[in-house]
């Protein structure tokens, strides 16, 4: 349960709000690489914390994102024309580069110096892991991008999507950091028999289902949050499931762990929720393999548009969605998994959605499963209230501590997660 000014200090994100002053300290994707892939070719429309903003590739390579709207009198960007190395606006011609600076003003007269006092709102702007990453904080305070492990992987080895989310972006990552809900919304039916379990080789199924009631561990770190969920896996040995929290928006899956190949061991998944306004947002994920390319069945399973975190259509919008119910069916619901709802991303979205637009956190009842949500609200709290009185997030600038991975392992039950045992230290 929050208190209301504490719910909307969380949830809130446009220009000058607490959390949207955060926020902007930090390197956050706008885009896929595919959006936007051609120098020169059209401009796309970027809507981020609010903000309503216009993306291109000029001819040079480089990407530039400015305001929706041109200076002299607000046409819409987006039908500019993107021609030699700048975007100009149709309505009278003028013309800006990727930073902003009115490089062609041909309505007005040559001698003039109107031109040079003329600049379109930007934000500095890269291209990191199959996706277009904006920096919207101030110019002085620009981070390093943090090192991300997966941000570095070859394109053979990793595979990047987003779809939509038509609810708040804090009650979307909140779906992230609870995995006490696996047990539950994403079960099949099938899974609760015990003979099923038995015939799985799916470790991870088997292990998850045989203790639906893990003990959570939360470790402060320097990037966030490390959450450790422990099950019983036998007489000598817990199944350990680690979830990792990045500041502001970042989220890390454990592998599932199944017979055949150890390089299975090294894959993980994650997500990241950036917020388009306060209703709505994008949940970025992605999956990779560090050590290998993924094979010709992960491409499958991973496909951007028809894989797990799908299916999408051409804009991004998931096929099962609020407006059709996540096309629910009773029938499915009755004998084959608990919400009738197929695949996990839009079991995930139904729940989340399904919370309102904006979650009322005053009517709420958190468990002891719920430390995971509870400290991720108390350091961002923590962080924009500091920020209001002028303390910088210090995890802006450690990127360093972003290079870590999410982790899946058996560990014997003598090994506590606190000493640094040999199985923690995997986890770089
Ligand atoms: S409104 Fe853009 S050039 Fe006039
Ligand atoms: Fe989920």
């Amino acid at each position: 349960m929050l208190k209301k000014a504490d719910n909307q200090i969380l949830t809130q994100v446009g220009e000058g709000t607490p959390m949207g002053n955060l926020l902007r300290r930090f390197w956050m994707p706008v885009l896929l690489e595919e959006e936007i892939c051609d120098p020169d070719g059209p401009p796309v429309r970027v809507r981020i914390l609010g903000e309503d903003l216009v993306a291109f590739k000029n001819t040079d390579g480089k990407i530039g994102i400015i305001d929706a709207h041109c200076p002299h009198r607000r046409a819409g960007m987006f039908f500019g024309r993107n021609e030699e190395c700048g975007l100009r606006c149709v309505y009278h011609g003028w013309k800006f580069d990727v930073d902003g600076n009115c490089v062609d003003m041909p309505s007005e007269p040559e001698e003039t110096d109107f031109k040079q006092k003329v600049k379109i709102k930007s934000y500095p702007a890269l291209e990191k892991a199959g996706a277009v990453w904006i920096y919207m904080g101030p110019p002085e305070l620009k981070p390093e991008f943090p090192d991300f492990e997966w941000a570095h992987l070859p394109k053979e080895r990793l595979i990047v999507t987003k779809r939509l989310t038509e609810c708040n972006w804090v009650q979307a990552l909140e779906g992230g950091l609870d995995s006490s809900h696996i047990s539950y919304l994403h079960r099949n039916l099938e899974d609760l028999k015990p003979q099923a379990i038995k015939k799985k080789d799916n470790l991870s199924v088997n292990y998850a289902a045989n203790d639906r009631h893990p003990v959570f561990f939360i470790d402060e770190t320097k990037y966030g949050h490390r959450i450790s969920a422990r099950r019983n896996a036998n007489a000598d040995d817990y199944y350990w499931r680690i979830t990792q929290f990045m500041v502001p928006f970042h989220t890390l899956i454990p592998p599932q762990i199944k017979t055949g190949r150890d390089s299975d061991k090294h894959s993980y998944a994650g997500h990241v929720w950036l917020p388009i306004d306060d209703e709505k947002c994008w949940t970025f994920s992605f999956n990779c393999n560090p050590s290998r390319e993924l094979d010709e069945q992960e491409q499958e399973i991973y496909h951007p548009r028809t894989g797990m975190w799908g299916p999408i259509d051409e804009n991004y919008i998931p096929l099962a969605n609020k407006a059709n119910d996540y096309l629910i069916s009773r029938e499915v619901q009755k004998d084959y998994n608990y919400t009738g709802i197929t695949g996990i991303p839009n079991q995930d979205a139904a729940v989340q959605e399904s919370m309102g637009i904006i979650c009322d956190r005053t009517n709420e009842r958190l468990g002891t499963s719920d430390k995971a949500i509870i400290a991720f609200r108390k350091r961002l709290l923590k962080m924009a209230k500091e920020l209001e009185k002028g303390i910088e997030p210090s995890e802006a600038s450690m990127n360093d501590a972003y290079n870590i991975r999410s982790a899946t392992y058996l560990a014997n039950k003598e090994i506590s997660i606190t000493d640094g045992s040999e199985w923690l230290t995997k986890i770089k």
